[in-house]
């Protein structure tokens, strides 16, 4: 529990006990929101301001905030005062730093929340025969952040790469393969290998218009079983998946399953079937949709006018398939906001089939657009930049740092792999996912800037100065606190007490960024107090105390890289 939590704790048994008769009081929770920090710290560290109050009670806030002080419980590490109509509390500052220092360690903030829950992260989400380029980064990290956050709540957490593994364009990749195609040039040279066969395909088709033909007929194929069909496609999707398992490694992702598009062929059925039945299609020049005009949104399309099913068909198969597999309580699309309208158009096509729970459980996670040193990606016009190339470009760039920096270091390579990716990485996650970012490659790796090497950097510090005190034999060792009084420590104390919360937040908000502007600020405040105050003092007990608050630091800052998906080295 935090200061203010703690505080808010005392506020409701001193409420209840001041008016046992009042109705409605309200609960720690409510009173956690309440209390504001005061302009001055001479007012105190929190300030309950009891005018909120006042209707309910009929009673004047002086009055209130009398009553809730007399009512209150002498407690060790607070002590209060009325100011007008607030109740301000002063923490006894050595005393919460000793509370909260034996509450930290490498899984603090962890929490039982979410258990018996479950939640599915639908995210990256490729498309098989396309390269990984860097619009997929968002969608990769995002996800895969706030899996590693909903099971630090206690969650189950699924993770699926809902795979583009359906479409004509299968049917004319298959054709130009039989073609002018080759086995081995495509094993070797992978996604690029077939898009090259893609674009040789469209070259040829204008030519010669009954290749489009001979493509669908490929496509027909595929979905009707054809054994040699078939076969090529998989093995379309395998190659593909070997390039991206490349790149998933790179960034530490992995997923609990590859369940694509294709995967719901045969779960259409009951999509449709539900669908009639319920008397939800229409039709539309041939199609069948299902009218949204009450809800001001044009039509979804649920077939074809040659019966063949769509994207959002789709979509409604794997959420009805989930629920019935995984019983999520959530399932979150980490999808771009290009997409926004298919997710609402989908999710409510699955309320007005019956299910309530799409209303509230069905969420699109969604994120802005992602532009390279003020060029956006446009595949059309040639700019694509693809991820394992940048990242590779990140780790070399971190590896020339690095020589220059600190150029004994012990295992360079994988230093600059850290933080080569953990540059990447942060870059991507350090703003509302929904803001468009542009990505430049001296600001994502400036080590003195709001970046992931800084906030990496300080980590190793903090590691450095935990070795230096062993070897020292000095232990950590927070004592009665009275070395962790000054405004330095205050503030970083302070910071390190708001963890746990900025965890929940970013799983509520599914806000991967609040974590990593949170461990930037914690670095931050823990750079100031390190300027401040020698560490390594002559007096033994302050060290002792500055070592204790150094590793729990450490602990948060890797804890909460962690959380975004950032590695945190011991040196750098
Ligand atoms: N493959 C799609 C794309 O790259 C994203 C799929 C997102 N997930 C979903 N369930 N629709 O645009």
């Amino acid at each position: 529990m935090n200061a203010k939590q703690h505080i808010a704790q005392l506020v409701e048994q001193a409420l209840a006990a001041a008016f046992p008769e009042a109705q409605g009081l309200p609960a720690a929770a409510e009173i956690e929101g309440f209390l504001e920090v005061p302009p001055d710290r001479a007012m105190g560290d929190f300030a309950f301001p009891c005018f909120r109050l006042s209707k309910a009670l009929r009673k004047g806030p002086p009055m209130i905030a009398q009553a809730v002080l007399s009512a209150l419980c002498a407690d060790e590490w607070t002590r209060a005062e009325v100011a007008g109509g607030y109740l301000n509390f002063f923490l006894n500052q050595e005393k919460y730093a000793v509370s909260l220092l034996g509450q930290i360690d490498e899984n603090f903030g962890r929490s039982s929340d979410g258990e018996g829950k479950t939640v599915c992260l639908d995210y990256s989400s490729i498309n098989i025969a396309k390269r990984f380029h860097i619009g997929h980064l968002s969608t990769t990290m995002i996800g895969h952040s706030l899996k590693r956050i909903y099971e630090y709540l206690g969650w189950r957490a699924i993770g699926i790469n809902h795979l583009g593994d359906w479409g004509t364009q299968f049917g004319k990749m298959i054709c130009a393969y039989k073609r002018w195609g080759d086995r081995e040039e495509v094993e070797k040279g992978g996604v690029d290998a077939m898009t090259a066969l893609y674009v040789r395909f469209h070259q040829e088709a204008e030519k010669d218009p009954a290749l489009e033909d001979e493509g669908r007929a490929w496509f027909k194929k595929i979905e009707d079983g054809d054994p040699e069909a078939v076969e090529i496609f998989n093995w379309f999707k395998a190659v593909t998946l070997k390039d991206a398992e490349r790149v998933y490694d790179k960034l530490g992702v992995h997923f609990d399953y590859y369940t694509g598009e294709s995967f719901y062929n045969d779960k259409m059925g009951r999509v449709i079937d539900e669908l009639t039945e319920k008397g939800l299609l229409t039709e539309s020049d041939g199609a069948k949709v299902v009218d949204l005009s009450e809800d001001n949104m044009p039509p979804c399309l649920i077939l074809k006018r040659d019966g063949a099913t769509l994207y959002a068909t789709r979509d409604i198969a794997a959420a009805l398939y989930r629920k019935d597999t995984f019983n999520f309580d959530k399932c979150l699309y980490v999808v771009a906001y290009q997409q926004d309208l298919h997710f609402r158009q989908w999710f409510r096509v699955v309320e007005k089939m019956g299910y309530e729970w799409a209303k509230d459980q069905l969420v699109h996670v969604a994120f802005g657009m992602v532009s390279f040193e003020g060029e956006s990606l446009s595949t059309r016009k040639g700019h694509v930049i693809y991820l394992d190339e940048l990242l590779d470009r990140a780790v070399e760039k971190a590896l020339a740092i690095i020589e220059q920096k600190s150029p004994n270091l012990e295992n360079k390579e994988e230093v600059a792999r850290q933080v080569g990716i953990g540059a990447v990485i942060y870059a991507d996650l350090s703003n509302n996912r929904i803001k468009d970012i542009d990505f430049w490659w001296d600001r994502a790796l400036n080590f003195d800037g709001e970046t992931g090497p800084y906030v990496q950097y300080t980590h190793a510090r903090c590691c450095s100065l935990l070795r230096k005190a062993a070897d020292a034999g000095i232990a950590p060792d927070a004592g009665d606190g009275s070395a962790l009084a000054d405004e330095e420590a205050r503030a970083l104390l302070a910071l390190l007490g708001r963890f746990p919360e900025v965890v929940k937040e970013a799983a509520d908000k599914y806000e991967p960024s609040m974590i990593t502007r949170y461990v930037t600020q914690l670095a931050g405040a823990y750079n100031k107090y390190y300027y401040e105050h020698r560490i390594l003092d002559e007096d033994a007990a302050a060290s002792a105390a500055r070592v204790r608050m150094t590793q729990a630091v450490r602990d948060v800052i890797r804890r909460g890289l962690y959380l975004v998906g950032i590695e945190a080295p011991e040196r750098m």
